[in-house]
């Protein structure tokens, strides 16, 4: 019988991942080192680093700036006291985390062993990779620990389908999943959020920032993506997203004025999110623009965030700063690569076993007990 994650003790899910990790080692080289803690920064980090990479290492420096505050003179707090539970638009969640969006698991992964039997390699790419089967693994992997998993969309390739691969593992999981779609020219924006809402996802995304991906690193070129559209207006994307009833989710904000802008467009979220780096370097750090940016907007729409976030104590430190919740990316693909389904959720447990004892041992027995005085921002900041 398959053991249940979410009752695994501290030390043995430190051990999984690190045998996770081990395991995903040589199927993520050459672009990946799989490290333990993904920051970005070691030498010949293919992912963000080189030369485009700085606002990638900047968001888990920063992070490391920010210490939280113990405190355990209070009442109660014995272990299943501790409420990290959240609502996330009518679903509930063990833990404000979920993982963050990356398509196409045979372009990021060259040597991944999501393959599909039989199908060729074309053009040195893993045109064959089995993106329904990562695609479960996330969707899977989240919803068995209470999380919810968001999966991608990316540039189109005869041979793979992973927009519509993520929407089936979605759809097997009764919706309980995000598909964030590229901001595609108009009619193929509306065509993908019709697949998203028949999929019964329980939220739709748009990472809006991808009109910048022609920097993308990982690939050491300039690479646009055909079809992709220019920056749309918040009159535009309130039009298209007027066609479902879902709540819509703008990823790839990084000032105040644009989340004022993505409540003009009627969206129910946004992300707070620089795309690990990838999209416009020199940007600052998700962190430094998550309280300029809660202020603009209030209450008014929920405010996710990513970038950089590596515990649960970096999620304690995000939601101190007024974040509703806190995606995490490169690690889950990791965890994916190197344990499917289980690897997802031995990942996840830990990130929400450190949020809770990070809770426990700051005296926050539910999430809106994390307030701002619960961290302290270090002087360098
Ligand atoms: C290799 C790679 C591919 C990505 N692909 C997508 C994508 O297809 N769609 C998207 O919304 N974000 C994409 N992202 C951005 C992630 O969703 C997320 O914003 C970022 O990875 C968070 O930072 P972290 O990896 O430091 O946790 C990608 C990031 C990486 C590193």
């Amino acid at each position: 019988m398959e053991r249940d994650v979410t009752k695994m003790m501290y030390m043995e899910l430190r051990q999984e991942w690190k045998r996770i990790c081990d395991e995903a080692r040589p199927r993520m080289a050459p672009k990946c080192k799989a490290c333990a803690e993904c920051d970005s920064a070691r030498p010949k980090c293919n992912f963000v680093s080189s030369d485009r990479g700085r606002s990638g290492i900047r968001n888990y420096e920063k992070l490391q700036q920010i210490k939280l505050a113990c405190d355990t003179i209070y009442e109660g707090g014995n272990g299943d006291e501790i409420d990290s539970s959240c609502d996330f638009f009518g679903e509930k969640m063990r833990a404000p985390v979920f993982n963050a969006p990356i398509a196409w698991v045979g372009n990021n992964l060259p040597n991944t062993h999501f393959v599909k039997p039989g199908v060729e390699r074309v053009d040195g790419k893993a045109t064959n990779s089995d993106d329904y089967a990562y695609s479960k693994a996330l969707i899977d992997g989240c919803a068995d620990v209470g999380s919810i998993g968001w999966v991608a969309d990316s540039k189109h390739h005869p041979l793979v389908h992973f927009y519509e691969d993520g929407l089936r593992a979605i759809k097997e999981r009764n919706g309980r999943g995000v598909p964030t779609i590229k901001s595609w020219d108009d009619e193929k924006l509306s065509n993908k959020i019709k697949q998203a809402e028949e999929a019964g996802a329980v939220a739709i995304a748009c990472d809006i920032d991808c009109v910048g991906l022609g920097y993308m690193s990982i690939n050491g070129k300039y690479d646009t993506l055909p079809g992709l559209s220019n920056p749309k207006s918040a009159k535009q994307l309130r039009e298209i997203f007027s066609i479902t009833s879902k709540p819509y989710i703008l990823k790839g904000i990084m000032t105040p004025q644009g989340a004022v802008k993505a409540c003009e467009a009627g969206a129910a979220g946004i992300v707070v999110s620089n795309h690990a780096g990838n999209n416009l370097d020199q940007s600052l750090a998700t962190i430094e623009v998550l309280e300029s940016i809660k202020r603009a907007v209030g209450n008014d729409i929920k405010v996710y965030i990513d970038g950089g976030f590596r515990h649960g104590e970096d999620v304690f430190k995000a939601l101190a700063m007024g974040a509703d919740g806190v995606l995490i990316g490169r690690p889950v693909m990791i965890a994916a690569e190197g344990g499917e389904a289980y690897g997802v959720s031995i990942y996840m447990q830990k990130i929400i076993w450190e949020l809770q004892n990070a809770m426990r041992m700051t005296g926050c027995l539910s999430l809106k007990d994390i307030t701002r005085d619960k961290i302290y921002i270090t002087k360098e900041f």
